[in-house]
Parts: C-alpha cells; sequence; structure tokens
C-alpha cells in the first residue's frame, strides 16, 4: 500500500457496471459517472461475463472522457489513475486495468490497484469524510459475502466469509424461482415490501456458531416451497417475504455475535445487497441497542462504483501496478483469512 498523488482518476469494471470517478486533492467526488449493463444481461437471467467485457469496452473511453471533461469544469486534473485489480470477471477486469494502465503510461502518471471489496469496505468515506478506523463491516453483494475487521485502510482481518453463494446471489436465485425477473435483489424486495405479514418457514439450516455463511439451504427450501406447480402472486409476494426475512435473519445474527465477539466501537453495512431496507433496518437496531455506531452509505454507494475505488485509494488502500502485473480475478484482500 502506498499513497497516491491525488486528483485521482478512478476505474471500476469487474462485473457489469462500467463506471469513472474523479476525486480531487481534498477528497472530494468531482466527477462520477456509472453505466449499468443490467438490463443487457436481463434478457440472460444473469451476467454473460463475455457480453460485460465487450460492453466494457465500447462504453469504458467515452465515460471517462466525460468524467474528465466534468473534472476539468471543476479544476481538477487527474495526476494518478486508479483501477480495480480483482476480484471479478477476468474479462472485464482486464479492460478497466489495461485502459488505466495506458491511460496513466500515456501521460507519465503513477496508476495503482484497488482490490474491489477495499472499494465496498471505504465507500462510507463517500458519505462521511471523517469516519474512522477500526472498525466492523458487513459486505454483502452479488459476489461477496463477508464480515471485515478493517484495522486500517489496506489492513483487513475477514472474520468470516460465505461458503457457497453470496447473499446478493441468493436474492438473484430466488427471484428467478419465484418468476420476478433480474437482478434479484430489488425484485425480491419489492414483492416482499407488497407482502402481509404471513409467512411461510423456510428452514435453511443456516448455523449462527459454526463459520461460514450459507444460502444454499435456503435456496433448496425455496425451491422446495415453490414446487412444479404454478403458484398465485399472493403466495409468490409471502414466500419472497419469507426468503428475505431468512437472509436478514442469519446475516443479523452473524453480526450481533460477531459485535459481542470483538466489540467495535463502528459498524458499517456495505455492498449491493446493503441498499435492502429490510437489512438495513435490522442492523442498525442491534447496532443501536449495543451502543456502536452504525452507517451505511446510500445505495448508489453500495451497489458497484468508481467513486467507492477512489475512496479506498485516496484513504491508502492501493498498490502501485507494476510492469506486468494485471488484472487478478481471484486477488485476496490483504490480511489474513479464517
Ligand atoms: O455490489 P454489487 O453491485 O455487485 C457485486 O459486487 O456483486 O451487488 C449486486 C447485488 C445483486 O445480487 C443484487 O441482486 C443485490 O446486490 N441487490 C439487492 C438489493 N439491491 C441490489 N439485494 C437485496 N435487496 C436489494 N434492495
Ligand atoms: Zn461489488
Amino acid at each position: 500500500m502506498s499513497a497516491i498523488p491525488a486528483p485521482i482518476l478512478a476505474i471500476e469494471t469487474s462485473c457489469d457496471e462500467t463506471s469513472a470517478a474523479v476525486m480531487d486533492g481534498s477528497g472530494r467526488l468531482v466527477a462520477h459517472a456509472v453505466y449499468s449493463q443490467v438490463a443487457e444481461h436481463a434478457a440472460y437471467g444473469g451476467v454473460v461475463p463475455e457480453l460485460a467485457s465487450r460492453r466494457h469496452s465500447e462504453i469504458l473511453p467515452e465515460l471517462v472522457d466525460r468524467v474528465l471533461a466534468n473534472a476539468a469544469g471543476a479544476g481538477a486534473e487527474p495526476r494518478s489513475a486508479v483501477v480495480t485489480r480483482g476480484p471479478g470477471l477476468v474479462g472485464s477486469l482486464l479492460v478497466g486495468v489495461q485502459y488505466a494502465r495506458a491511460w496513466a503510461w500515456g501521460r507519465a502518471v503513477p496508476v495503482h490497484g484497488v482490490h474491489h471489496v477495499a472499494g465496498h469496505l471505504h465507500a462510507i468515506l463517500l458519505e462521511d469524510p471523517e469516519w474512522e478506523c477500526p472498525y466492523l463491516s458487513l459486505v454483502v453483494s452479488g459476489g461477496h459475502t463477508q464480515l471485515v475487521a478493517v484495522e486500517r485502510p489496506g489492513a483487513y482481518r475477514v472474520l468470516d466469509r460465505t461458503r457457497d453463494d453470496a447473499a446478493g446471489e441468493a436474492f438473484d436465485k430466488a427471484a428467478k424461482l419465484l418468476g420476478l425477473g433480474y437482478p434479484g435483489g430489488p425484485a425480491v424486495a419489492r414483492a416482499a415490501g407488497e407482502a402481509g405479514d404471513e409467512r411461510e418457514r423456510l428452514v435453511s439450516g443456516v448455523m449462527t456458531h459454526a463459520p461460514g455463511f450459507s444460502f444454499s439451504g435456503l435456496k433448496t427450501a425455496l425451491r422446495k416451497a415453490v414446487g412444479s406447480e404454478p403458484v398465485p402472486e399472493e403466495r409468490i409476494r409471502i414466500l419472497a417475504a419469507s426468503f428475505q426475512d431468512a437472509v436478514v435473519d442469519a446475516l443479523a445474527r452473524k453480526v450481533e455475535r460477531a459485535l459481542l465477539e470483538s466489540r467495535p466501537a463502528r459498524f458499517v453495512v456495505t455492498g449491493g445487497v446493503a441498499s435492502n431496507e429490510s437489512l438495513r433496518a435490522r442492523l442498525r437496531a442491534i447496532c443501536l441497542a449495543r451502543g456502536v455506531r452504525f452507517a451505511v452509505p446510500r445505495p448508489s454507494y453500495c451497489t458497484d462504483n468508481a467513486a467507492m475505488i477512489a475512496a479506498a485509494a485516496f484513504a491508502g488502500a492501493s498498490s502501485p501496478l507494476r510492469v506486468g502485473e494485471t488484472a487478478d480475478p481471484a486477488m485476496e484482500l490483504p490480511g489474513a483469512t479464517p
């Protein structure tokens, strides 16, 4: 990890969002654009890696030019580039990394890489630049479900992580089973919001006391409940609410236990699934009851974006991309894993 000169141009292309941002020398976000490919992947019911990387390469140059023009209007001309190096889809990551590298080399400025989850972990700085380490964080997204102790930017301890599906992936699969479309998280949340108080018991086998998150049992329980006959709309809503409650409950119990064990003063929930109102409310209540300061970035900073990559780099969580270093789709978060 090392300091990077600001203003910073940040690029994020790890999955299906093409995004660029510029952060100025005082850590202020001066330009930001996110192009979501969601509509293009919806027809396939999930992200198609080849399609994603092709769209990134088509969209990124124009998107970066637009962000740079906006930054120039605010008097900020980047003196470095930072890019999500991994983890993610290899083709998608490569587009961002090679673009950032070429852009920086053409201008003889440094280029750094950032771990995608470090971006999510430091997104809270976009809301509160004074937010201090250490803190406990739950990262819940389409690709990650992790409880992380953030000691300082660039130094993390993964306390617990998913053994199979990530929480967002579970929402996406549940939506598919319920015929609610893609992306699944917002669709399940919407249907759950329209359900009354009735719930069905979905036995998940999620264990609070054993390490590891697992949502595959819950998915199987939902598949069994749906069965092979058409399900009336009212029951779809009840099943969506039952599924959401079960995921929120599993995550909340894990967080409660981690708060008891590691007694942090601060807690952040982040990642795409942190947009879920029911999850936010439950975690906020848990923290309040224990005197732990609770924070969550706004939904647009929870889902993938380049502003969080800029924030992580500005905080010091980036490393220089050396000659020959490129995308790392299986990159590990710096620190120990359980
Ligand atoms: O962080 P993100 O944009 O991408 C990854 O890094 O994976 O997270 C996307 C995930 C998707 O699985 C989506 O279904 C989920 O976040 N998501 C939600 C909600 N909004 C997005 N899940 C539950 N409730 C939501 N409101
Ligand atoms: Zn993400």
